[in-house]
């Protein structure tokens, strides 16, 4: 398997170079755009592995499922579905061009970025420093690996630069469906996306929600419930607006980040990571995405 693994990476990598790097938070620019790698955890533990496995890369928007999870666990359906909705949007994930216009304005869905500052903001702790450690603590736990830890320069770089999501934010909060200290939400929202893991820690987040929010351990961590409800945004809305291209080319619940990490969960059957920060004009990795294509014709893993 990693033979074949080995050399789906290496019959990909050269795709890299039709992508770029995310620059518009200025420190994810230094990033190798070469950089192609997969790690594959399946139900019964075997761990497979290629490429660029062990390289660290910042969690983005990989994170969002998993927040969205705790916001849920914390809240309810109701409270969570009452402030962000369940549909995908067809625009671009920082896009703001609907808030204003939908009726009510709440974001169309947890995956964008507006719907998960308002998933984030709904974390439940006395303080942002509790909050930090609930989310730290889930992401530690879904992910074994109680070493992870923040990027501080990539965290700082977005905290710095990060006037798109801001505004968003304040929109939100204008129209009652942000509720607190919008710059405490942010930081909150900007540090879950700077969490640094490899594709490992990544496989291990994925197999987790494959086994229905089991960990490793046996511990039943989050309801069987709430991880199909994840799972299920990750079909609609997990790769944004390529999310209907991904689902008929590979057919797993996924998830992208614009660190040029995909999180899979192949229900019932394995976890997936890849990182491959070169992107597509969608923010998707272009090899990343190539590759799961590959390795979902081969081991038959689309889930319709
Ligand atoms: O909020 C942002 O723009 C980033 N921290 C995360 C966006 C992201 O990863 C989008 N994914 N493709």
């Amino acid at each position: 398997m990693e033979l074949l693994l080995k050399e789906m990476i290496e019959k990909n990598r050269p795709l890299t170079s039709f992508g770029k790097v995310a620059t518009y938070i200025p420190e994810l620019s230094n990033v190798d755009s070469n950089i192609l790698g997969i790690a594959i955890l399946d139900k019964e533990g075997q761990l497979y592995k290629a490429g660029d496995y062990d390289i660290k890369f910042t969690l983005q928007s990989v994170s969002k499922p998993i927040t969205l999870m705790l916001a849920l666990m914390d809240c309810g359906k109701e409270l969570v579905f009452d402030k962000v909705g369940m549909e995908p949007t067809g625009d671009p994930f920082n896009s703001m061009r609907k808030l204003e216009t939908l009726n009510p304005s709440k974001p169309l869905n947890p995956m964008i970025n507006a719907g998960a500052i308002v998933a984030t903001s709904l974390i439940k702790g006395n303080d942002n420093q509790e909050k930090f450690n609930r989310l730290m603590d889930t992401f530690k736990k879904i992910s074994n690996n109680s070493k992870l830890a923040i990027n501080e320069s990539v965290y700082l770089s977005e905290k710095k630069t990060g006037d798109r999501n801001r505004s968003m934010a304040y929109f939100l909060r204008d129209v009652g469906i942000l509720n607190g200290d919008v710059e405490e939400i942010l930081d909150l929202y900007f540090k879950q996306c700077s969490i640094e893991v490899n594709c490992v820690d990544v496989a291990n987040m994925g197999m987790f929600l494959a086994n229905q929010g089991i960990l490793k351990t046996g511990e039943q961590f989050a309801p069987k419930h709430i991880t199909q409800i994840v799972k299920t945004f990750m079909v609609t809305c997990g790769m944004y607006d390529a999310s209907g291209e991904f689902a008929i080319n590979v057919g797993v619940p996924s998830k992208s980040g614009v660190g040029g990490g995909i999180m899979c969960a192949v229900p019932n059957r394995m976890g997936i990571g890849v990182v491959g920060p070169a992107l597509d004009n969608k923010g998707n990795s272009v090899a990343g995405v190539k590759v799961l294509k590959a390795v979902s014709e081969h081991l038959s893993l689309s889930i319709f």
